[in-house]
């Protein structure tokens, strides 16, 4: 799998993973201030952005058992899908190649922050610390996972991102942002909209049979920074909350006037709180 990804400034690694169906450009504005200090790599999850729009493998692999059962929904199992643990050895296979065996800091919006779950359950000797923003451990309720597995066909019938654009557009920004930042939605809109359908209908299959992680987060020995958006309508603050209490070593900020992208709506206090985080890790 081709990883496009962007790799600047000097010192220790930082990884940033993008959220859904966005693209590392999404991080634009942590790259030159975090770059600043560290070495920034932003990769192009799979599908998105630059990187490989790989077909995705026959889905029954990475469906659990009961969603199996409790969807029906398999009719066509050889329906493409993107596995979030697919996106996670990406990253792994990424960071060997760049022979960065060593453990690195790992950052996730939203799903990049399903990633790093992922990523720190199965190759907990690579992380050195995590940053988990405006996301959550728990997989999707079987409404949710139906839902996406439905809005799935719909993309791919209609070979056209719109219908995730306008289902979650609507919900990715706070009332601040909507009202003061409309260049902002209007480009989150556009990145939005020029990510393939093949690979929105792969993710959302991926994002359906998730694994849930909330029962790992106990294990998790490193340093953890929690950030939430206040008026994130996608993933509420309680979330955020829950993880934060039962990582043991966890840090919880909510960001006020942000939603469900706080590191793009409220860039400098989600930047001032990532430098003094990974400051306080030396
Ligand atoms: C994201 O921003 O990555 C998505 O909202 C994740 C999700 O829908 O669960």
């Amino acid at each position: 799998m081709h990883l496009h990804y962007e790799d600047q400034g000097p010192g220790r690694v930082v990884v940033l993973l993008h959220g859904f169906p966005l693209d590392g450009s999404m991080w634009e504005y942590q790259r030159e201030t975090l770059g600043a200090v560290y070495r920034v790599i932003v990769p192009d999850l799979r599908g998105h952005g630059k990187s490989d729009v790989p077909e995705g493998g026959p889905s029954l692999d990475a469906m659990a058992a009961h969603y199996v059962h409790e969807l029906n929904q398999l009719e066509e199992p050889r329906e493409g899908v993107y596995p979030i643990d697919s996106m996670a050895d990406d990253v792994i296979e990424l960071l060997d190649e760049l022979q960065l065996t060593q453990p690195v800091v790992i950052g996730g919006l939203s799903m990049g922050g399903y990633v790093t779950l992922s990523i720190v359950a199965r190759y907990p000797e690579r992380v050195r610390a995590l940053m988990l923003m405006d996301t959550k451990a728990s997989a999707d309720a079987p409404a949710a996972a139906k839902a996406r597995l439905d809005l799935a066909r719909v993309v791919e019938k209609q070979n056209s991102a719109e219908p995730v654009v306008s289902s979650m557009l609507p919900k990715l920004f706070s009332p601040w942002t909507r009202e003061n930042r409309p260049e902002l939605v209007a480009r989150v809109h556009e990145q939005m909209s020029r990510t393939s359908p093949r690979a929105i209908a792969a993710t959302l299959r991926g994002l359906a049979t998730r694994t849930d992680r909330t029962s790992e987060l106990p294990k998790i020995r490193v340093p953890a920074l929690v950030i939430a958006g206040r008026d994130d309508a996608i993933i509420p603050v309680t979330e955020a909350e829950a993880m934060a209490a039962a990582i043991p070593n966890a840090q919880l900020v909510e960001v006020p006037n942000a939603g469900h992208l706080a590191p793009l709506e409220q860039s400098a206090i989600v930047n001032q709180v990532i430098l003094q985080f990974l400051g306080s890790l030396s």
